[in-house]
This record gives C-alpha cells, sequence and structure tokens, in this order.
C-alpha cells in the first residue's frame, strides 16, 4: 500500500492495519475507524478491531465473551519449523496473569497486586531519583546523547532487574531478553529475527530458571524471592512454568511501555517547546504532563482478547472463535472522550481519563510505578537540562513493527547543562 496526498478522502479499506506503513502512522486510520466502523473485520482475517473509547471499556468489563485466554490462539504463529525446533526443551510458559480470566486469574493477580502499590512505589521515590542522577551523570557533559540507550531504557530496565532481584552486570543481557520477548508479541518477525529471539527466549530461561532455584534454596529480599516461595492453591509452590510466565510478563511489560512513554514524552515535549515551558515554569503540571503522554503516546497500543460466544456489539455480528483487538491508543484519541484528541496539552482536564494502563480485571499492576518513573525522570531532566532539541541529521522517528506495542527505535537529542543553582526539584513538588 502507497501512501497517497489525499488522505482525507481515502476510506477504510485503503488501508492495511498490518502494513508497516500503518503501524508507523495509524492515527488518520484510527480516525476513519472510531467513525465509519468503530468494530472492524480487518480484510483477510478474524480479527475485529475495536477503536471506540466506550466500547473497549464495556468489552473489558465482559471478560467471559472477551476472554484474555487467548495465547493458544497465537503460539508459534508464523514461526517456521526451524524456529519451532529451537523452543524444543524450552518451558512452555503457564497462562498466568494477562491470558487469564477470573476466577483463576485472581490467584496469580493476588500475588502481585502489591507489590507495586502506591506506597511501596512512593517509598521508592529516593531509590528512583538516585537512578535518575546517575544515567543524566553519564552523558550530561556530552550535549547530545541518543535518548533511549543512555535513559529511557536503562530507567525502567534497572528498576524492574533491581525489584526482581537480577543482577545489574547482567543488564546487557536482560535487555536482548526483553526486546526479544516484545518483539515475539508483537508478530511481526522476519524469519531471521525469529531464530535470534528463540535463542535468547532459551538463554532468558536457563539464566531465570537457575535464579529461581537459587531462590527457592536461599530466599533474599526480592520478587522472584517471593514468588519462588509463595504458596497458592492448597498450599503449593509455583510451578517453573508458572514462575517463568510471571518474571515473562514484568520484564516486558515492565520495560519495553515504560521505555516507550519515557521516549514518546520527551519527543511530544521538544515538538511543543511551549508546554515543555509551561512545564519548566509549572512543574505542578508535571502528573498531568505524564497522564497527557501516555494518552497521546499509549505504548500498549493494543491488547488481544478471544471471542468466546457469538456476540452483536454496536450492530457488529462478532463469531465465537473470532480475535478481538483492543486498540487503546484509538480509544485515547476518542473525540467523544477528548477535545480536540489531536492535540498535546498538559493541562488537558481529562487526560486521565486514557486507558493506556486497561482497565477492570487486567489493569496494569504497575501503573504507579510506571508513573513515578516518568514524573521523576522527566522532571529531573528538565531540572537539569536546557534547550533540549532533535539533534539534526539523526533522526528519523520511526517505531519498532510491533501489532501490540508502539514505540521509537531511537531518539537523538542535543542539550546544554542547566547551572546547578536551578534546581528547583521539579520532581518533588509534582510527585
Ligand atoms: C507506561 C508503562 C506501562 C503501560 C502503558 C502498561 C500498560 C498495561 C496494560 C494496558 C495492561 C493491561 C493489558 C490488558 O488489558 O490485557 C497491563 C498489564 C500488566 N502490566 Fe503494565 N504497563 C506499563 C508498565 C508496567 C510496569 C512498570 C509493570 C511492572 C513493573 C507492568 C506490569 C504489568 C503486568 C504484570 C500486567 C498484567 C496484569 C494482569 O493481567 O492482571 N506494567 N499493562
Amino acid at each position: 500500500m502507497r501512501w497517497r496526498p489525499d488522505r482525507l478522502s481515502r476510506s477504510l479499506q485503503d488501508y492495511n492495519f498490518f502494513s508497516e506503513e500503518v503501524l508507523e502512522c495509524p492515527f488518520d486510520f484510527y480516525r476513519l475507524a472510531r467513525e465509519e466502523a468503530p468494530v472492524y473485520l480487518l480484510p483477510g482475517s478474524n480479527i475485529y478491531l475495536v477503536t471506540r473509547h466506550a466500547d473497549i471499556r464495556a468489552m473489558l468489563k465482559d471478560t467471559e465473551t472477551f476472554s484474555s485466554n487467548f495465547a493458544h490462539l497465537l503460539s508459534g504463529a508464523g514461526e517456521t519449523e526451524e524456529v519451532r525446533a529451537l523452543y524444543e526443551g524450552t518451558v512452555e510458559p503457564a497462562d498466568t496473569l494477562l491470558t487469564l480470566d477470573p476466577p483463576r486469574h485472581r490467584v496469580y493477580r493476588s500475588l502481585v497486586n502489591k507489590v507495586f502499590s502506591a506506597r511501596r512505589v512512593q517509598q521508592m521515590h529516593d531509590y528512583i531519583e538516585q537512578i535518575v542522577d546517575e544515567l543524566i551523570d553519564g552523558f550530561i557533559d556530552d550535549g547530545e546523547c541518543e535518548f533511549i540507550a543512555a535513559f529511557a531504557s536503562p530507567l525502567p530496565l534497572m528498576v524492574i532487574a533491581d525489584q526482581l532481584g537480577i543482577d545489574r552486570e547482567l543488564l546487557p543481557r536482560f535487555k536482548v531478553w526483553s526486546d526479544s520477548l516484545a518483539a515475539r508479541l508483537g508478530g511481526m518477525v522476519s524469519p531471521e529475527q525469529a531464530k535470534d529471539i528463540a535463542l535468547a527466549v532459551r538463554e532468558f530461561q536457563q539464566y531465570i530458571l537457575g535464579v529461581i532455584d537459587a531462590r527457592r534454596r536461599e530466599p533474599r529480599d526480592d520478587m522472584i524471592s517471593d514468588l519462588a516461595t509463595a504458596e497458592i492453591d492448597d498450599g503449593r509452590s509455583l510451578s517453573d512454568a508458572e514462575l517463568i510466565s510471571i518474571v515473562q510478563q514484568f520484564l516486558v511489560a515492565g520495560n519495553e511501555t515504560t521505555t516507550s512513554s519515557l521516549a514518546g514524552g520527551m519527543l511530544s515535549l521538544i515538538r511543543n517547546p511551549q508546554q515543555m515551558c509551561l512545564l519548566r515554569e509549572g512543574p505542578l503540571h508535571m502528573a498531568n504532563a505524564v497522564e497527557e503522554i501516555l494518552r497521546m503516546e499509549t505504548p500498549s497500543a493494543g491488547l488481544w482478547r478471544a471471542v468466546t460466544r457469538d456476540v452483536e456489539f454496536n450492530g457488529t455480528l462478532i463469531p465465537a472463535g473470532a480475535m478481538v483487538m483492543l486498540r487503546y491508543a484509538a480509544a485515547n484519541r476518542d473525540e467523544r472522550v477528548f477535545d480536540d484528541a489531536e492535540r498535546f496539552d498538559i493541562c488537558r482536564h481529562n487526560a486521565d481519563d486514557h486507558i493506556a494502563f486497561g482497565q477492570g480485571t487486567h489493569f496494569c499492576p504497575g501503573a504507579m510505578l510506571a508513573r513515578k518513573e516518568m514524573i521523576v525522570g522527566l522532571g529531573k531532566l528538565l531540572e537539569r537540562l536546557d534547550n533540549i532539541q532533535l539533534a539534526e541529521g539523526k533522526n528519523d522517528l520511526s517505531h519498532w513493527p510491533n501489532m501490540v506495542l508502539r514505540g521509537l527505535k531511537s531518539l537523538h537529542i542535543t542539550f546544554d547543562k542547566r547551572p546547578r543553582r536551578a534546581t528547583r526539584t521539579l520532581e518533588n513538588e509534582a510527585s
């Protein structure tokens, strides 16, 4: 499919949702879908794309009809025999959080609910601030950096690795594992990438199983120890397949999404210098700015649901066995909820009506932590860097091709170092 200059006269059928072009810049397509076919059967597939805020919220409430137990429908899709062979001998992750429905979902959810509660996350403030400062120290004298490698990726990576109890020396491998798991989830990988991903998944499992084994014998004060020694059902311990599944979800969900929000947030502020100025002058806007970034950037672009029975929804019949893609990124620009929805406005009164963290049963248990990392991270960056700009000639601002997650590949910026006297603690005032 080629881009045409007369975008506005295009109809829905002119767009191929699965193409890299549309995934790269999907917003005209989302707008048309919301208007013309809010429950849209993607041509040539059994996937119904849902794009309106109210419809997604209604579906999220009906977990019996729109089930999260979809993993078996996607697993191994499009993988060659050679790649499947590479997965032989690995642990098939059990369905735990993201891919289970109530009541079974509650068994696992209750294990992780309190890990990143508002109170626990508030106690992590100084610890997060210290990591943020160390990362900024690492590049501030250079006057430029690739923001994702220097900041947006290591911040959540370090935090989640520390919480899980993974050695920081392993962070580079940890990043490869996280990227590989995220790419597999996104379902748009070449055969070559699929092989690398399979090898990374093997390596990840071997390492984590070793840690689980060690923590079972000698628990420490970390999340893997808590999970490895937890009891469920009638007092049994979690199996390797359950533990791998939970750790994997925390790794991908906790990393890639927060990285993309930080990078997308930085780009939004650079593109809207008046908003960046407003934020510097009024750090109290930071918490709302973070909600607006999540609304506009929505790294969790879409999540799957499996349809368990024939159901009529808004006049469209969705048959049992079909897949639904809840397009959170489209709902967050729904004009029915957000005035002038395509405008980035850090003072938007209802920015936090976004559903970037989902809603209901599967509402993101890491939401408080992600918000904290963004508030402290972006706050400190504005406090310590001035004149932040896109580095000339170095950016194509493209995103990873991924059906589920949306994130920039790289973001080169230049900046001046702010004199230390200007340190009004922006994030402290905001959080
Ligand atoms: C900006 C950052 C983040 C965004 C946008 C985000 C988004 C989401 C969304 C939309 C869901 C619900 C999925 C569904 O509807 O099926 C979810 C679930 C989840 N998130 Fe996050 N997330 C973020 C950060 C985090 C962090 C930091 C962690 C962990 C430390 C985390 C862990 C999880 C887990 C474990 C689930 C599964 C929960 C369940 O199924 O009960 N997320 N997240």
